[in-house]
């Protein structure tokens, strides 16, 4: 089997001003630095709001902590006459690695389609970022359908806009699950990451497959991470409410 090295990636959400922002991965690189632990398997990423990208980037490059930068959103426009979006380039000009697309509280709360996210996904490649594509079904979803036809729909349109050759991450993140303290099984996760997967072989072929990090979301802790991460094809976690606890983070961030 091939080695893909874990990402474990914080998403903020609208939480923490740039103040809150740097304070914490101040926080976050002293508690890294002491834990005598081999985190350094895995990379760790933060994707704080766009008003503290900036400050983070700073941070990050003066005490080359080893965390890398992400976006949780970006515009699938070049430049121009789009108030209030943020342009890849934008980003990526910040040193900014990896972009969220997709997901579910935008899909939801913005009524954000398969194709703009697939739109979206290409924008942040073509910047030379790695779009994090979110899928994942509601609890309704997961009454009628069954737990991966929906991901499955939404990561074959997101494709059919992303050029061959683009990296990305795939982060399967069950809507159900998300904020409820009520986490898929690591069984239920690696259901659908399997499932992924092989869309991945069929869609892009084997290195593809073997290579793209399939990551689970959706109220994962400290207690739980581990679980994940020994699934075969569970290549990490996108965390939200337990991104914004330093020492919780921190502890997932060594869940080996
Ligand atoms: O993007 C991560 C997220 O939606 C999961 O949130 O709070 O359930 O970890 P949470």
């Amino acid at each position: 089997q091939v080695k893909r090295t874990p990402l474990i990636a914080g998403n903020w959400k609208m939480n923490f001003d740039h103040l809150q922002a740097i304070a914490f991965v101040q926080k976050l690189a002293w508690s890294l630095k002491d834990a005598q632990h081999n985190y350094a398997e895995a990379e760790i990423a933060v994707f704080p709001p766009f008003t503290d990208l900036r400050s983070v980037q700073t941070l990050l490059a003066a005490d080359k902590l080893a965390v890398a930068l992400g976006a949780q959103d970006v515009s699938p426009h070049e430049a121009g006459a789009y108030t209030g979006d943020i342009s890849a380039a934008m980003l990526a000009r910040l040193d900014t690695r990896y972009v969220i697309v997709g997901h579910s509280e935008r899909r939801g709360g913005h009524g954000e389609s398969d194709e703009l996210i697939g739109l979206k996904a290409s924008a942040a490649s073509a910047a030379g970022m790695v779009p994090v594509i979110c899928v994942g079904e509601t609890a309704a979803d997961l009454e009628e359908h069954g737990a991966a036809a929906i991901p499955l729909r939404q990561l074959r349109a997101a494709l059919g806009k992303l050029p061959e050759g683009a990296e990305f991450v795939v982060a399967y993140e069950p809507v159900w699950a998300i904020g409820s303290g009520d986490p898929a099984t690591p069984a239920q996760a690696e259901e659908v990451a399997l499932a992924i997967r092989e869309l991945l072989r069929t869609e892009r072929g084997d290195a593809v497959a073997d290579t793209t990090r399939v990551l689970y979301g959706g109220s994962v802790s400290s207690q739980n991470v581990a679980s994940y991460l020994k699934q075969p094809n569970v290549d990490g976690a996108l965390v939200g409410g337990a991104s914004l606890k330093v020492d919780e983070f921190s502890r997932i961030a060594q869940f080996q």
